[in-house]
């Protein structure tokens, strides 16, 4: 919460609110979907899963629970943005694989597409690694907002031009163990 004065006497109370996009059964509904179809595309074969921290990391568990092929599981953290909600279009490296992908079947897990400045950075760095194969999962994808060419294989949900939290997605840090995805509001209140 914080005060705004509007210069004529009065106060302005703002506080953020978040307001339900896709509530838990529905997030689940639809994670439960793209497992089963990564279990199908997958099947035979290890799928190993790199995480992006740390917006991914509640998508990656719930996912995970849900593929029904062999699965290993590394993660990785990178940073794109600041504190805020505007993006810095610069990417560095904060957390490197544990792991080497060459020779295996590397499904990236992130929580949200959005420039795809992210994903294409990251993709063109694992892909000098050699894996058997690399693939694409996302929680959601603004299409509208890509600054650069890229789709992920699997997407769960498809949302327009606006800023979401939970499910591991953050504003300023907070909200990422929200167990459905909202948009912040401000609300103001006026007090004399
Ligand atoms: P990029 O612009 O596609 O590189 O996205 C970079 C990162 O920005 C994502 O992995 C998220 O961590 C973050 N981000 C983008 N849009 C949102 C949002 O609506 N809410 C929270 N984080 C976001
Ligand atoms: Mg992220």
């Amino acid at each position: 919460m914080c005060y705004k004065n509007t210069g004529n006497g009065e106060r302005i109370i703002m506080s953020e609110h978040v307001k339900v996009l896709f509530s838990e059964e529905e997030v689940d509904r639809v994670i439960e979907e793209q497992a089963r179809k990564i279990s199908k595309d997958y099947e035979g074969r290890q799928v190993h899963l790199v995480c992006v921290l740390k917006g991914g990391v509640f998508f990656m568990c719930e996912l995970a629970k849900r593929i029904t092929v062999p699965v290993t599981m590394d993660f990785m953290a990178l940073s794109s943005y600041g504190d805020g909600t505007t993006s810095s279009g610069y990417i560095t490296m904060k957390k490197e694989l544990d792991e080497s992908i060459q020779g295996r079947d590397v499904l990236i897990v992130e929580d949200i597409v959005d420039s795809g400045r992210t994903l294409k950075y990251l993709v063109e760095e694992l892909s000098r690694r050699n894996p058997a194969s690399l693939r694409l999962c996302t929680l959601l994808d603004k299409p509208d907002r890509r600054v650069v060419d890229i789709k992920a294989d699997y997407t769960c949900f498809e949302i327009p031009d606006v800023f979401v939290v939970g499910y591991g997605l953050d504003y300023a840090q907070k909200y990422r163990n929200l167990p459905y995805i909202g948009i912040v509001e401000m609300e103001e209140t006026k007090v004399e």
